[in-house]
């Protein structure tokens, strides 16, 4: 036995992320890293490492666990020598692995980094310096932008004639060819350059570590386009861009919200009245790599869209794309036919936050919008069903396709099994690795577990929720026998520990069940904060009402024992204890519908 001491000591040494890279390749995304699954055949990743909690998880074959359980499954060690492997790889000295990247390509993009770099540069001296950006500046002016934040924002101007550009980039050395691969130069041939930007108010985009990987540039008043932005090029991605994002980073983790809006002067405007946790698509809608970038900083993400027609429509679209983003939104409204500039210049920032406070889940809100689409004949049901069983096919997450069902189950009365029912060609087969074994599981939607499922996913997320349920006390009534000891075993670890930390907690249980905690865990990480109390004491919610249930057929049968054998005084407790249960859950249920009226 090795001391449980040296497993720690050796488990917070280690990084799960550089022992198993050095038998799989492995690549960051988000705050996680992907990979091909080692244990079964695949060719769209669905390997999941997290080194902050330390654990593994293929969301292909359900497969993981702590680096531990990894030595054990990929070379057959045994639990001691899995942990004398990971020792020994840290034992005498600490490598200092960093990721080696191809460095040719690497190199080439850092050149057209420090081109766009400098061209910015050029375009914001132009602003301040020269006398052409006068008219520029003075349209900012006119339109409430301040000289602070047209620094910090870093913008510039483009001037008219069509041959700045050119001559700065002449004197400064910079390969016309590399202005046109940046988009901003077009090759009309024989030598001859034409600028894409001129008498332009230019708005450089950065990526979230602040390097400029394109322009926006806005004309000085009327006139058409009124926005041009730099095209497609190695460095800009319109679908996975979003202006302002680095300078709302550190915001944005403050306040773990983010404000999603359209505009270049959105995005400035609350900066400048203090909403600084906000960041625009550029000209597209929200895509879902806009969602997967913001929420690396916070899953807290409030889209603000215009109160009008076109608003709400566009509202309820996005509920689908957050959804292939990995993420439940909100949508905030402003009054018809305002923006969120115009709005906070004539009502201030309090008047906007009071809005953005507002916010209300997509999911919430699309249900509410297919019922004014559809209506409620039972006809329209059915539509609504259909709808809502097209776009649960896109739910990746087994937690979030279980929260819609239940949503739509309350609010609009539409009977779960509709919902439940397997439709072909859905979800779990688009998820089903190409060419290699199928899942081991069967959909997780169609399973009767799914509240104590997502239950103990919400436990792994929040200890808030951990004391939720201690406090609920009898929940081995509660929770089916297969997850009881789940649920004990983490009362257990927090009451030991105050924490429920991966590797260690996972020591305490079987292989498969530390494979399905470390999925549960990384399913987890994607639920808001706050939604996560609400969905929990839904959760219990649904169980107590299925234990009262369960309670009544048993109490049934026992009545009718004893009438059989005319034992009355048996009889008269068991009604008794029946009318107790059927009174509890009326009770229950009306809970239920008060706690449903107030979100709404
Ligand atoms: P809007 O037309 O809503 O303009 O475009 P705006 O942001 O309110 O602009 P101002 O206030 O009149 O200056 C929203 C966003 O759509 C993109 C830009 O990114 C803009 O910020 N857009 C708009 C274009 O790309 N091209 C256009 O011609 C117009
Ligand atoms: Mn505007």
């Amino acid at each position: 036995m090795i001391p449980e001491a040296k497993i720690i000591e050796i488990r917070d040494r280690a990084s799960i992320v550089e022992v198993l890279s050095d038998h799989l390749t492995l690549r960051k995304v988000g705050r996680n890293y992907l990979g091909l699954c080692p244990f079964h055949s695949e060719k769209t990743p669905s390997f999941t490492v997290s080194e902050e909690k330390g654990i593994f998880h293929c969301f292909g074959c359900g497969a993981g666990g702590s680096v531990f359980h990894f030595l054990m499954q990929y070379d057959h060690l045994s639990f001691p020598e899995a942990v004398e492997r990971v020792g020994k790889r840290y034992g005498i000295v600490v490598e200092q692995r960093r990721q080696p990247r191809d460095g040719r390509e690497a190199e080439q993009r850092e050149s057209l980094f420090r081109i766009n770099e400098k061209v910015s540069a050029y375009f914001h001296e132009n602003l301040f310096g020269r006398a052409g950006g006068k008219g520029a500046l003075e349209y900012l002016k006119a339109r409430g932008v301040d000289e602070k934040a047209a620094r910090r924002f870093y913008l510039g101007y483009a001037p008219q004639g069509g041959q700045g550009l050119v001559e700065y980039l002449k004197r400064e050395g910079i390969s016309f060819k590399d202005a046109v691969r940046l988009g901003l130069l077009s090759d009309r041939g024989a030598e001859r350059y034409g600028e894409k930007f001129f008498g332009r108010l230019m708005f450089p985009i950065a990526e979230p570590g602040g390097k400029i990987v394109g322009f926006g540039g806005r004309v000085i008043g009327e006139g058409l386009p009124k926005y041009l932005n730099s095209t497609e090029t190695p460095l800009f991605r319109k679908g996975a861009t979003l202006y302002g994002l680095f300078h709302a980073k550190e915001a944005i983790r403050q306040q773990d919200r983010v404000v999603v809006v359209e505009g270049y002067l959105d995005v400035i405007a609350l900066w400048q009245f203090g909403v600084a946790y906000t960041a625009a698509t550029l000209g597209t809608a929200l895509t879902p790599d806009h969602v997967r970038i913001l929420g690396r900083y916070t899953k807290n993400i409030i889209a603000l869209f215009d109160g009008d027609e076109a608003g709400r429509k566009a509202a309820a679209r996005s509920f689908e794309i957050f959804l292939e983003g990995g993420l439940l939104g909100r949508a905030a409204f402003l009054p018809k036919g305002e923006d969120p500039d115009t709005f906070i210049h004539s009502q201030g920032k309090d008047a906007l936050e009071a809005i953005i406070d507002r916010a209300i889940p997509l999911a919430d809100y699309y249900l509410t919008w297919l019922e004014e689409r559809f209506g409620r004949s039972l006809e329209a049901k059915s539509q609504i069903a259909q709808e809502v069983k097209r776009v649960l096919a896109k739910v990746r997450n087994a937690f979030e396709a279980d929260l819609l069902i239940r949503r739509a189950v309350d609010m609009l009365g539409i009977r779960e099994s509709l919902l439940r029912a397997p439709m072909p060609g859905a979800g779990a087969a688009q998820r089903a690795p190409a060419g290699g074994t199928p899942p081991k599981e069967a959909p997780l939607t169609a399973r009767e577990d799914m509240a104590e499922r997502s239950l103990v996913c919400l436990m792994l997320r929040s200890p808030t929720i951990i004391q939720q349920v201690m406090q609920e006390g009898e929940f081995e009534r509660l929770v089916s026998p297969a997850w009881c000891e789940m649920v004990g075993a983490i009362l257990a670890e927090w009451k030991e520990y105050g924490e429920v930390e991966a590797t260690r907690f996972s020591q305490r249980l079987s292989s498969e069940r530390a494979a399905e905690i470390a999925g549960l865990m990384l399913e987890g990480e994607k639920i808001a904060e706050e939604d996560g109390e609400r969905m929990a004491a839904d959760c219990l919610s649904h169980l107590r009402r299925r234990h009262l249930r369960d309670l009544q057929r048993q109490l049934r049968q026992a009545i009718r024992r004893a009438e059989e054998v005319k034992d009355e005084k048996t009889k008269r407790e068991r009604m008794l204890e029946w009318q107790e249960a059927v009174r509890r859950e009326r009770q229950l249920l009306r809970q239920r519908h008060a706690a449903k009226t107030d979100i709404r």
